[in-house]
């Protein structure tokens, strides 16, 4: 590397109406590539790394936030769940999310709608659980939801949440190579920078490729949020691929090499004195 390269393209819009379009856009590419089991990172690495996160969730009531095609609201269900309402702003994706409903029949209620109002909206301390499974960044006010997030929390219940990992993920990046193309590294920078920018799903994973837009925001600024919505921080996971993962996925070995996923486990305890 010789010249300091920009390798995200900035957002021109990032907004409800933005988003929704896009992952409307996206969903049929997103949706089929879950239903072949093609999204190999979620399924052999920070989907079970987040579901453990969620520790024993039988009886509980669930909330899970840019819920997409319903990955993570199923797999809440399929744990023991009493109740699971996914949220999401993108009709097609949810579109899928009932399409599994009517194959397997778990009882989810998906509402549509901005995870922020459709959250302010629901009864207080009315979950046990909220989850949001990589949705958090696609969101153009991730600190409202969270603070919403709090409200709706029954004492002693958690946010649970894993993006791509704020370090890793940055407006700048790219992988460094040897000779033999193998991967030694990544370099990173633009930390700072909490602009959103284009995503492209480029990858063969896909059966079309996509764009959607996201942003990347510093530790502090996830930390700070999380404080200044009244959480404690019960856990931090920065999830690596397992042996037998890499041994069917060789891509996950990247995963060994810097943290690429952060789950954050933060807790509402009510005796605590919020900051000023
Ligand atoms: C990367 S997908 C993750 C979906 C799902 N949780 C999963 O694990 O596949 C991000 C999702 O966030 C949704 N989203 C983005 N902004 C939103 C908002 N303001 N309110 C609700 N959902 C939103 C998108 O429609 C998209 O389905």
């Amino acid at each position: 590397m010789t010249k300091k390269q920009q390798t995200r393209r900035p957002a021109e819009r990032f907004d409800l109406q933005s988003i929704r379009r896009e992952w409307d856009i996206a969903s049929e590419a997103y949706a089929d590539a879950q239903d072949r089991g093609a999204d190999y990172y979620r399924f052999n690495y920070f989907g079970p790394a987040m579901a453990e996160a969620c520790g024993d969730v039988n009886g509980l009531k669930v909330l899970d936030i840019g819920c997409g095609t319903g990955y993570f609201s199923r797999l809440m269900a399929k744990n023991g769940a009493s109740a699971v309402t996914g949220v999401d702003l993108s009709p097609n994706q949810l579109t899928h999310a009932r399409e599994y409903e009517v194959k397997e029949r778990l009882g989810i209620n998906y509402i549509e709608g901005d995870a922020a109002s459709v959250t302010e909206n629901l009864p207080e301390a009315s979950f046990d659980l909220v989850t949001a499974c990589v949705s958090l960044v696609d969101m153009p006010d991730p600190a409202r939801v969270i603070r919403a997030a709090h409200r709706v929390l029954k004492h002693g219940g958690r946010l649970v949440f894993t993006n791509t990992h704020p370090v890793t993920d940055t407006v700048s990046r790219e992988w460094i190579h040897d000779a033999d193309g193998n991967r030694l590294g990544l370099w990173i920078s633009d930390y700072f920078d909490e602009s959103p920018f284009n995503l492209n799903w480029m990858s063969d994973r896909y059966k079309y490729p996509f764009q959607t837009t996201g942003n990347s925001y510093t530790l502090q600024t996830w930390m700070r949020w999380l404080i200044n919505a009244g959480f404690i921080l019960q856990d931090f996971v920065e999830p690596v691929a397992t042996d037998q993962a890499i041994a069917q996925h060789p891509g996950l070995q990247d995963t060994r090499l810097v943290p690429l996923f952060l789950i954050i486990v933060a807790r509402k305890d009510e005796r605590l004195i919020p900051p000023p």
